[in-house]
């Protein structure tokens, strides 16, 4: 069995990784302390997979805590979502987004190198690559960031490089994500955001189930076919895919990569409310509102080195996406309680 630690492991697309993996024959181990996901998705899992869950609570910074799981599993490569990931907040909090993300880096490194396991796979975002100049975006596009959060997935990005400089034994597998949304066909895992969400998807699924009014669209007057934002919407089944192909190169192949995970093409706003209103059958009421602060045009990948790489290309389609993130928010109008 070959065992594959998880941090993070019991978020959102940590969540959906972990069945992917089973499926593929791997034996993830979670690591999360619920600061921004919740228990219950362990029962799910299990439920889902038809396995006890290995999983354990804490910090990805606690370096006693990470080593002692990758020595007693014999770890062979860890998977890094663990991470805040709210822009606005970013911007408000700095220091918590450093401290968590940056020094919770340092740690999982430093127990990884302790413990001799050197194989890791890092959740990265387009975000890296700010307003970027054209699209389809490439992997060999400048990195800027525009708020803390992008800041930190850059200095992860570089502290990767740096090790895997100094060390010819570490060997990593950087995964640029787009935008991911849906949730797992059975409708019992999903996207389970605290308070109001900053994301599109999940809150265009709140509009549609009655939880808020309506859609606030940030800006129609973009230089985009109908005026409003275009991104790369990728099927989090998609994402969770793009993991085990990751693992599998990187455990195979034994040499390192910097790939974007996203479908290669983009959908605007209103495309994503029409496309909701026809899978839910509900109607998504909205309003044009001002540019949110920080909003950038347009945002899609060229995934075609992840393809030559990893032998993987995302096929779930908009509709797809939306069909299974109303599975998961009509079956479960309150998230996980
Ligand atoms: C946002 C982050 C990005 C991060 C990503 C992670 C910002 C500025 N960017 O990307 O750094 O990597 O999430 O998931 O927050 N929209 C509305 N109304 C809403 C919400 C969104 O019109 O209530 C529009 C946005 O203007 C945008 C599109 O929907 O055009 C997608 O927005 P969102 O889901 O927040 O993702 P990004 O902005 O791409």
């Amino acid at each position: 069995m070959t065992h594959i630690l998880l941090t993070g492991g019991a978020g959102y697309i940590g969540s959906h990784t972990y069945l992917a993996l089973v499926q593929a024959g791997y034996r993830p181990v979670i690591l999360d302390d619920y600061s921004n996901s919740h228990p219950a998705v362990l029962a799910r899992l299990q439920q889902i997979s038809g396995q006890p869950v290995l999983h354990a609570r804490g910090d990805v910074a606690d370096v006693a805590l990470v080593r002692g799981l990758l020595e007693q599993y014999q770890v062979a490569a860890v998977v890094h979502f663990a991470a805040f990931k709210a822009v606005g907040e970013s911007v408000e909090q700095p220091l918590k987004y450093f401290d968590n993300n940056i020094t919770g880096m340092l740690r999982l490194m430093q127990a990884m190198e302790q413990a001799g396991c050197r194989r890791l796979v890092f959740s990265s975002s387009a975000t890296v690559y700010g307003d970027p100049d054209s699209v389809p975006i490439t992997e060999a596009f400048p990195l800027r960031h525009s708020s803390p959060y992008g800041c930190t997935k850059v200095v992860c990005e570089e502290m990767i490089a740096s090790m895997l400089g100094a060390n010819p034994a570490w060997r990593a597998g950087v995964l640029r994500y787009f935008n991911p949304v849906g949730a797992h066909a059975s409708g019992l895992i999903g996207e389970n955001p605290q308070g109001v969400p900053n994301n599109l998807m999940p809150y265009v699924a709140q509009v549609a189930i009655g939880r808020r009014q309506h859609l606030n669209i940030w800006g129609d007057d973009y230089p985009t076919p109908d005026g409003t934002g275009l991104r790369d919407y990728i099927h989090v089944a998609d994402l969770a895919e793009g993991h085990v192909a990751a693992l599998d190169t990187l455990l195979r192949d034994q040499r390192s990569f910097t790939v974007n995970l996203g479908t290669g093409r983009g959908h605007s706003v209103l495309e994503v409310v029409a496309a909701f209103a026809a899978a839910s059958g509900r109607p998504v009421p909205y309003q044009i509102c001002p540019r949110r602060p920080g909003d950038i045009a347009q945002c899609y990948a060229d995934p075609s080195l992840a393809r030559e790489l990893l032998g993987w290309r995302a096929s779930r389609t908009l509709a797809d996406m939306c069909a299974d993130s109303w599975r998961w928010q009509s079956a479960n109008p309150e998230g996980y309680v």
